[in-house]
């Protein structure tokens, strides 16, 4: 089966075109992404308008790039999938209805995606099944912990309370003065600095249960800021890698905790991580330390995989298809989509 998937939840226009069997590994013939990160920078954020605009700019010529690296004409496609949700409306609206047009026209099935499910199922491009396991989601807009018994039948462990664990990042580098997305910075920076030198928080790690919170971390090196530099707030140049490296320990160390704890109390015996944070590579070895202390497996997407993309729309789009799912053309967005 030949499919073409769409992406634009948020503020990157994506298209890929997968090839797949029911249980083989899926092929990505072509996976292309028209970044917006650099118009959004200047904002210190997405701004919704100025990103569907956008979508609407790039969507068909990235379509016409995506079918000649691929090396296939419209005409032999057999689907079309697009992400339906969660995500922002007037983005959303772009790429659900592009792909829609293209599944009338071409008079071939049309798959809505749920982009968190894209997430969820990335670390299995590459295998093509998806096993019983536990899923981590971290993400700019989501941390949620998913235990996994086969595609579609998913039972949510916990999520965060307030800010997802990429937003923290985001929020925590604006403070620091560093740019939009902040999680790459933040990592960056604290490659030189001791995770160590400040003792921040780890909010909810002796609470029962599987939830999150990361607001009090933020609010914590708020404070520090501003006891450091009470004139202006921002870190004197000496703390900045410090501060990064303390606060990236203090979110890796709460998922880490978290997560290994909800395998065991479900009883599986593979964590897979995905979305934006799991890129982090200070976040990927501490996940390969604990679970290979524990004796559990770990799957990783790769990275190209992590960060919003459309092959990933595009395989979870193969598996409904290849249990003979699709959506009907009427079907709306909806922008608080869940799992
Ligand atoms: O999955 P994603 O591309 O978009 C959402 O669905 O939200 O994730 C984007 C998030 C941003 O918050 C970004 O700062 C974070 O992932 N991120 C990282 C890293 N790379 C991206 N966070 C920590 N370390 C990174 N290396
Ligand atoms: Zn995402």
């Amino acid at each position: 089966m030949l499919l073409l998937a769409l992406e634009s939840s948020c503020d990157e226009t994506a298209v890929a075109i997968l090839s797949g069997e029911p249980g083989q590994p899926a092929r990505i013939l072509a996976s292309e992404i028209a970044s917006q990160i650099e118009l959004h920078r200047q904002y210190g954020g997405v701004v919704p308008e100025v990103a569907s605009r956008n979508h609407s700019l790039h969507l068909r010529p990235l379509v016409e790039q995506a079918l000649a690296h691929a090396g296939v004409n419209m005409r032999q496609i057999d689907a079309f999938a697009a992400t339906s949700g969660p995500g922002l409306a007037s983005s959303l609206l772009i790429g659900a209805t592009a792909a829609k047009a293209m599944a009338a026209a071409a008079g071939k099935p049309f798959i809505a995606a749920n982009h968190l499910e894209g997430h969820l199922l990335s670390p299995f491009v590459d295998t093509g099944i998806v096993p019983p396991h536990l899923g981590l989601i971290v993400s700019g807009g989501h941390t949620l912990l998913l235990d996994v018994e086969a595609p579609g039948a998913y039972r949510k462990l916990g999520s965060t309370r307030d800010d997802a664990a990429g937003e923290a990042f985001d929020k925590v580098a604006k403070m620091l003065g560093l740019p939009y997305p902040g999680g790459p910075e933040i990592e960056r920076t604290a490659h030189d600095g001791r995770c160590d030198a400040f003792s921040f928080p780890r909010s909810m790690m002796k609470e029962p249960g599987f939830d999150f919170s990361f607001s009090g971390l933020k609010t914590a090196v708020l404070y520090t800021l501003s006891e450091r530099n009470p004139e202006t707030g921002t870190p004197l140049p000496d703390d900045l890698a410090d501060l990064c490296a303390s606060f990236q320990e203090a979110v890796i160390e709460v998922l880490v905790v978290k997560t290994i704890r909800a395998a065991k109390h479900s009883g599986r015996r593979l964590i897979a991580l995905s979305g934006g944070v799991s890129l982090n590579k200070t976040l990927r070895a501490a996940f390969e330390k604990a679970c290979h202390r524990e004796g559990i497996t770990l799957a990783l997407a790769t990275p190209g995989l992590c960060t919003d993309n459309a092959a990933m729309i595009g395989f979870a789009g193969l598996l409904r298809a290849f249990a003979g799912e699709s959506s009907p053309l009427d079907g709306d967005i909806d922008p608080n989509l869940t799992l």
